[in-house]
């Protein structure tokens, strides 16, 4: 929504939650305090808020104002019930969707920006039909393919900008065009999709479960070269240049991470379930199962080669994020990592240069798996990485910072216990320098 302000002057955004404390982080008068640490945002936000773009909690008197209304709210994996672990949670669809029907007095434009499942336009156009007041609604289907940490960027110069619409008739075509006539003020047509609503909703998980995909694929490769002596950057830069599999999207790592790719993936695997398309959702259930396995299998590494125990003994996370440049933890292979290191009593220090210690206890204790009391004594967060790496046994690289590159790592090795080793989850560290320093290491895939 900020960068369309950015881009679009002449349209008002108003941005509206019944959070009220989020709402005021997001009108915080110094922009760089604003809640999502994304590159570029704090800039665009200083721009436009105040002028097209506000943050309030007057959800129904936004409603009331507006010509189109993006519904982004969060479907996070069920917890609960009937596609328990795997089904995408619609409540705030349904509550969004019923307040838009109680408050809109003349036709609005509904769009779709959360990720859904498929046919879910559907049933929002059911409740805003039979519980409005008569008036005529669109729905969009306008899934978001930014990725965190570059979402700027990719706002600006997507790849491409999918829309999904009622085709079939004149008012679905208007709203369709009037969504592109938005996106056409700074992108060019051609990459401006339009598309029926379902395969608009449908393209949306399909690209996060090829994207994961490759993932897990080149991290099942990876376990193979470590035990076949062959190197997995070496492999992924000698496929990657055959134009048809493309060099993007190929780094082993301790698995892929974040909100979208393991909940997306459950997603489709529960619509191919429940039209009995057992072969399909096996098959991406796969992608997770992989990704599970590569972050049980690097704790279970730190342990083996710790000489099959870390009871007691200091463990340093350089990074929780699940990616760089964002502080964004959501599904961060690093939560997993230290779940399993705790069970063998590690005694785990994480530094992360973004992520506030708060949220590291926060993501522990969500799994449930001991006590919050239990976290907080086996988990210390620091604020200087060597302070973080003083005294350790070994050093897990769970994040791709760039900084961690800059570090003084003699000074990190003189101050650890020997023999100290390095476990490097991303394969971003230079191996050659630290190993003449004195660390052993493990890279992922070599
Ligand atoms: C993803 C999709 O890329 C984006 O299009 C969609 O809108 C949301 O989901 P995001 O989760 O923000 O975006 O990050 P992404 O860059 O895709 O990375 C996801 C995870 O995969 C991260 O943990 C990342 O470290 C990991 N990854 C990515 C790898 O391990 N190796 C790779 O080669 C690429």
């Amino acid at each position: 929504m900020a960068v369309i302000a950015q881009k679009c002057p002449h349209i008002q955004v108003n941005v509206v939650d019944i959070n009220a404390q989020r709402i005021s982080e997001w009108n915080e008068p110094d922009t760089n305090n604003i809640p999502i640490y994304e590159p570029g945002l704090s800039a665009i936000v200083a721009e436009a808020r105040g002028r097209n773009l506000h943050f309030s909690t007057a959800i129904d008197k936004a409603i009331d104002q507006a010509d189109m209304i993006f519904i982004s709210v969060n479907t996070s994996t069920k917890t609960y019930g009937v596609g328990k672990g795997m089904a995408a949670d619609l409540k705030y669809i349904e509550r969004c969707a019923r307040q838009i029907a109680e408050v809109a007095k003349d036709d609005k434009i509904v769009v779709e920006k959360s990720t859904l499942p498929v046919r879910t336009a559907q049933a929002i156009k059911n409740i805003l039909d039979n519980t409005g007041n008569g008036v005529n609604f669109q729905v969009l289907s306008n899934p978001e393919f930014l990725a965190e940490g570059t979402a700027v960027a990719d706002l600006e110069n997507p790849d491409r900008v999918l829309i999904g619409g009622d085709i079939d008739t004149e008012q679905g075509r208007e709203a369709i065009q009037a969504l592109v006539e938005i996106y056409a003020h700074w992108i060019a047509q051609e990459r401006i999709l339009t598309t029926n609503v379902w395969s608009s909703e449908l393209s949306k998980l399909t690209a996060n479960a090829f994207l994961a995909q490759r993932v897990s694929s080149i991290n099942a490769m990876s376990e193979l070269c470590e035990h076949t002596g062959a190197n997995v950057n070496e492999v992924a830069k000698a496929i990657g240049m055959d134009s048809r599999i493309g060099p993007k999207f190929l780094k082993a790592s301790v698995g892929f991470g974040g909100s979208c790719f393991q909940k997306d993936i459950l997603n489709l695997v529960y619509i191919a379930k429940s039209y009995g398309l057992n072969e399909v959702a096996n098959y991406w259930e796969q992608v997770i199962l992989m990704n599970d396995h590569q972050k049980h299998r690097f704790a279970r590494n730190i342990v083996k080669t710790l000489y099959n125990t870390v009871s007691e003994k200091k463990i340093t996370f350089l990074g929780w994020a699940f990616k760089k440049d964002t502080n964004d933890t959501r599904e961060s292979a690093a939560i997993y990592v230290a779940d399993d290191l705790l069970d063998e009593q590690a005694q785990i220090a994480v530094f992360d240069p973004k992520v506030r210690p708060q949220q590291m206890y926060n993501d522990l204790n969500y799994l449930n798996t001991r006590t919050e009391e239990q976290n907080e004594t086996g988990l210390t967060s620091y604020q200087d990485p060597y302070e973080a790496c003083k005294d350790a046994h070994a050093i897990a690289v769970l994040t791709e910072w760039d900084e961690f590159n800059t570090y003084d790592w003699q000074r990190i090795y003189d101050n650890m216990h020997k023999p100290a080793f390095v476990f490097d989850g991303r394969g971003i560290l230079n191996k050659n320098k630290l190993e003449e320093i004195g660390f052993i290491m493990y890279v992922i895939g070599s």
